[in-house]
């Protein structure tokens, strides 16, 4: 099961989605101005907000997007990588690498990023059902996953490496943090702040119409459609606080502990302490 794993440049990448042949030719990739970026940490909501931003894309546009799920760079490969040199912007693409670990023409052409985040415990809920439930990263017993989570040991790395990281960006004209709680309190007022921070303008029926038809209830019904078997996977609870549902009092305390120890004081830990 541990092979479904490898490191690269230290961090653990599922083998068969993002073998180094990838991630080695993700170095050399052309971001442009114009691409819309989502970032996020596994389990963050990121196909919630590809379901969202590509809705905003086709309502401001009128353009009809590729249906191909996930727009993960990393997945991509040499192959794909050639065709995406040719596709015509905007482009949509998305992420679940660390900031460091991105290319660097990201960096460069100052690409407009949004950036997902969710609390930490219950990304650690959904990461855990996911990797029982999703056959190329290995299934773990809840004590085995929850400590790998602590130590960093999980797919794309630590989670905290990867908040502190983005909380150093937070004022960076072009990068948006939203986090999964805002969003799940308040979408429509998310589907504003997102179209406008890519530069869209949609009229207010249009906002509710994207939210309302990107609730949980909507897109898990539509997900067979939509997502195929992964749907069943991807598509599971969608609430907030789960985590009081598997963690031991200990395990709270201890992940409250580590969560201060990295991101206490932080603008970002703020918003992310539930
Ligand atoms: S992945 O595999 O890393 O790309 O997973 P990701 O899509 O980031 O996260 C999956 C969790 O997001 C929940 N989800 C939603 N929540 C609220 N509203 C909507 N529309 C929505 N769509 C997906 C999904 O249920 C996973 O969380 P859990 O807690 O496991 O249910």
């Amino acid at each position: 099961d541990e092979e479904k794993l490898y490191k690269y440049n230290g961090v653990l990448y599922p083998l068969l989605m993002c073998p180094e042949v990838n991630l080695k030719a993700l170095e050399n990739f052309r971001a442009r101005e114009d691409d819309i970026m989502l970032v996020a940490y596994p389990k963050c909501g990121f196909n919630w907000m590809v379901e969202v931003v590509r809705k905003i894309i086709e309502e401001a546009t009128g353009m009809e997007m590729d249906r191909w799920i996930p727009p993960l760079i990393e997945f991509f490969g040499p192959d794909v990588l050639k065709v995406m040199e040719e596709t015509p912007s905007p482009r949509f693409l998305g992420t679940h690498l660390h900031p460091d670990n991105l290319p660097a023409s990201f960096e460069e052409k100052k690409t407009k990023m949004l950036v997902l985040f969710r609390n930490p415990k219950d990304t650690l809920v959904s990461f855990y059902h996911f990797s029982n439930n999703y056959p190329i990263i290995p299934s773990e017993s809840w004590e085995s996953f929850y400590s790998h989570f602590l130590s960093g040991d999980v797919p794309w790395g630590s989670y905290f490496e990867h908040a502190l990281a983005w909380e150093k960006k937070m004022d960076d004209p072009n990068v948006m943090i939203v986090t999964y709680e805002e969003l799940k309190q308040d979408l429509s007022e998310g589907v504003r702040q997102i179209t406008t921070f890519f530069g869209f303008s949609l009229t207010e029926a249009q906002v509710q119409q994207i939210s309302d038809g990107s609730t949980f209830s909507a897109m898990k019904e539509n997900s067979i459609n939509s997502h195929g078997a992964m749907g069943n996977i991807l598509f599971r609870k969608g609430e907030v606080g789960d985590w009081r549902n598997h963690f031991t009092p200990e395990q709270s305390q201890q992940m409250d502990d580590a969560f201060n120890k990295h991101l206490a004081g932080t603008r970002l830990g703020a918003k992310l302490n539930y």
